[in-house]
């Protein structure tokens, strides 16, 4: 099998690509219902602060997606949902009413009921939540896998030691990750992610000592023989369920990619050796920059990863090639623009959701996944994203210029917006501006001659670059990519500087 990144709604896709019973282990890290929205941060150019864009919200209201998908659990939609969830569901809705609380639980419910219908019968589930919502999941999970011969093993808690704290509450600081099978018969091995016997205690109480060997142990009662059983300290055992051992990203890992609520490799390595074997299907059906799927990879496991933005994808695609060369020769990608009717089909997506998604798609592809993305809702003078190029050098110092993409869907676009790019190009100080288009525009390519040209003292001899230029997504399909120093690739080996270091927009 080749591994998959579906680029869409997991619904939609668990229901139309994910067959019964083929998944050995999912591991899903959903947004919370934390009533926040969240931004992903570039770290490579300029101020920190000032690169960032929406990469997914986590804000809920009761809407026509909630109506249809309650009335897709009252109707048993699929047959995917048990009787206890079905009674569960219509319980909520009298105890929360239609809100913000119960369109998430609709939404989880759904989702849990597909991701249940594609476990294998030996297959586990791990669903990573915090308190705002874990107890009321909990209900939904039992109603789904305890009531067909599964079984709840675990609420682990992890904690760790950022963000949490208020003066009216004690700090929070730990997240909640549930553990289910499928079935009794499930894949379960503890000791492959043994740890040292004193981690995350100071003491063990019992009867401590030091044998002959200097080796410190434990002498515990084992009630059922009345003997004593020897455990050593520096033998490793089987991690509790409360993880204090694994830290979350901080703002100077090496792991960090800037995208919110990036989960550490080193939980995900734990779950996964932990609850599947060699060879075994890997799901993550909310794999946002791809923690999952990247310790999947590297575990020699097979994976399937879905995710609904396209910030998501251009990262994972990114990561795994820098993971490894050949890391992409073996991934499928799914629903991202192949032909000119589907990324028709992206640009006429309206839904809150996805309204950004032909944007970025069109950005990210013709940048090489280089450019920010521009997440404002009007108000930012048809500028889509950012992208900084080198410009010169100073010394050893790489002064940098904007790349400004600016894009557009309608069928007949006039020399205006031509104009209007460039304007913006003026005004930003940007090096280039290139307009992105859904259909082939021939006038607005002739056009954007006038504008002239921009000459880049970086590349060696110097190079003349149209200052306006205008792509259409049948060239982009046909493989265009955009013609400039790559920036991420220099930031990386020299200094950097940033020409401009105001606000990206
Ligand atoms: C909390 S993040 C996951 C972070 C991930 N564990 C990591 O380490 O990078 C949640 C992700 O779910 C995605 N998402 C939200 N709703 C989705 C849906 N209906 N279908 C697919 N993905 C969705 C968001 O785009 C976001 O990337």
């Amino acid at each position: 099998m080749k591994n998959k990144i579906y680029y869409g709604d997991n619904l939609d896709v668990l229901r139309r690509y994910i067959k019964d019973e083929t998944v050995d282990l999912c591991y899903i890290d959903p947004p919370f219902n934390s009533k926040r929205n969240y931004n992903q941060i570039y770290n490579n150019i300029g101020k920190e602060d000032a690169a960032q864009s929406q990469a997914f919200t986590d804000t809920w209201t009761w809407d026509d997606n909630a109506n249809q998908g309650l009335a897709e659990i009252k109707t048993n939609y699929n047959g995917v949902f048990t009787e206890q969830s079905i009674d569960l569901i219509c319980g909520l809705e009298k105890v929360l009413k239609k809100g913000a609380l119960f369109a998430y639980l609709v939404s989880m419910t759904l989702r849990i009921a597909e991701i249940h219908r594609v476990l294998k019968p030996t297959g586990s589930f791990y669903f990573h939540c915090d308190p705002t919502a874990s107890h009321y999941l909990k209900l939904v999970l039992d109603a789904i896998f305890c009531t067909t011969g599964g079984d709840f093993l675990n609420e682990i808690v992890w904690c760790y030691n950022v963000g949490g704290k208020g003066s009216k509450h004690w700090a929070r600081k730990h997240d909640v990750i549930f553990f289910y099978s499928k079935s009794h018969n499930y894949y379960f091995d503890g000791k492959s992610v043994g740890i040292a016997r004193d981690t995350g205690t100071k003491s063990f109480g019992g009867k401590m000592g030091v044998d002959e060997d200097g080796r410190r142990y434990q002498d515990k009662l084992v009630k059922k023989t009345n003997k004593y059983y020897r455990y050593y300290v520096d033998e490793p055992k089987i991690p509790e369920d409360w993880w204090v051992d694994i830290n979350s990203i901080q703002s100077g890992s090496k792991e960090r990619l800037g995208y919110p609520t990036q989960k550490p490799e080193a939980l995900l390595e734990r779950i996964i050796k932990a609850s599947s074997n060699k060879d075994g299907i890997i799901l993550d059906a909310y794999c946002g920059c791809g923690t999952t799927v990247a310790v999947a990879q590297k575990l020699n496991r097979q994976w399937i990863g879905i995710d609904i933005t396209y910030q998501s994808i251009s990262l994972i695609l990114k990561r795994l090639e820098e993971q490894s060369k050949d890391a992409l020769d073996n991934v499928e990608i799914s629903g991202v623009p192949k032909d000119f009717e589907s990324a028709v089909a992206l640009a006429n997506k309206s839904d809150d959701k996805t309204r950004k998604e032909f944007e970025k798609w069109m950005v990210l592809r013709y940048s090489d996944n280089q450019a920010i993305i521009n997440e404002k809702k009007g108000g930012d003078g048809g500028v889509d994203g950012v992208a900084y190029i080198p410009d010169h050098i100073v010394g050893k110092v790489i002064e940098f210029k904007k790349v400004i993409f600016s894009v557009k869907s309608n069928a007949k676009l006039t020399p205006a917006v031509t104009r209007e790019l460039f304007g913006a190009v003026e005004r930003e100080n940007a090096a280039i501006g290139i307009l992105l288009t859904l259909y082939p525009m021939p006038n607005l390519v002739k056009d954007s001659k006038q504008y002239g040209l921009y000459h880049n003292e970086y590349v060696r001899g110097g190079k003349d670059y149209p200052k306006i230029q205008v792509i259409c997504v049948d060239d982009i399909l046909n493989g265009a990519i955009m013609d400039f120093p790559i920036p991420a690739e220099v930031v990386k080996k020299a200094t950097q500087k940033a020409t401009e270091q105001k606000e990206l927009f």
